[in-house]
């Protein structure tokens, strides 16, 4: 059982689908932590961001269970994963990775802006989940604010923005609703009413 949950940052697809892999007694891998654990590597090495040959060996040599949610969720990372998840060489190494991963038995819940379209198009529910840039800039801010990060609704806003554009745009496995995922637009709900509306997808659908 493959569970492929695609959508914008901030969306809330990281938290529903840690979720879901929970209540379904699946594994779970949110594979913008490959992303960003290639882009982290590199910035602490100083390595420009297009070097594409290094971050290919960089990638080569992942290991899934060292990458470290807390060090890697910083901004920085963030918009350096945005920018190397352009070069097509990395990102067929990081989806054999994410595949293998899924195919790994119980099954998985992944999570990411191609898995239902490139990494798993045979999964059994894909899921879309977004929200408006003003609802997510507001979750994001306030998740920043909690944490005694300093952080502004305008400039968070932007940058969701300039995030969205650039991995809706690009040429290679840009972010996309597949054609078969079912759309969650969580803007006027809770997690709680997002994450029983997704169960309810995911019960339909191992019942057919
Ligand atoms: O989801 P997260 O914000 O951690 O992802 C960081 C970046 O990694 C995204 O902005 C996107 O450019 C890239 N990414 C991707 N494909 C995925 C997951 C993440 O291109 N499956």
């Amino acid at each position: 059982m493959i569970i492929a949950i695609d959508g914008p940052a901030a969306s809330g697809k990281g938290t529903l689908s840690r979720r879901l892999a929970d209540h379904f007694g699946l594994r779970h891998l949110d594979t913008g932590l490959t992303y960003r654990a290639v882009a982290a590597a590199l910035l602490v090495k100083g390595l420009p961001l297009g070097d594409e040959p290094i971050a290919i060996e960089i990638a080569h040599n992942l290991d899934l269970s060292q990458m470290d949610k807390t060090v890697l969720s910083s901004h920085e990372i963030g918009e350096a994963a945005s920018r190397i998840a352009i070069l097509g060489g990395l990102r067929q190494e990081l989806v054999e990775l994410q595949r293998r991963f899924a195919e790994t038995p119980p099954g998985a819940v992944l999570d990411g802006r191609d898995i239902g379209t490139v990494v798993c198009p045979d999964a059994a529910v894909k899921l879309f989940v977004t929200a408006s840039p003003e609802a997510r800039a507001r979750r994001r801010t306030d998740e920043m604010i909690s944490k005694g990060v300093d952080a502004n609704f305008v400039s968070v806003l932007d940058d969701l923005k300039r995030r969205d554009e650039r991995d809706s745009q690009r040429t290679v496995a840009p972010m996309k609703q597949a054609d078969d995922a079912v759309l969650l637009d969580t803007t006027e709900m809770d997690i709680e009413t997002a994450f029983q509306a997704a169960v309810e997808v995911v019960s339909r659908a191992k019942d057919i």
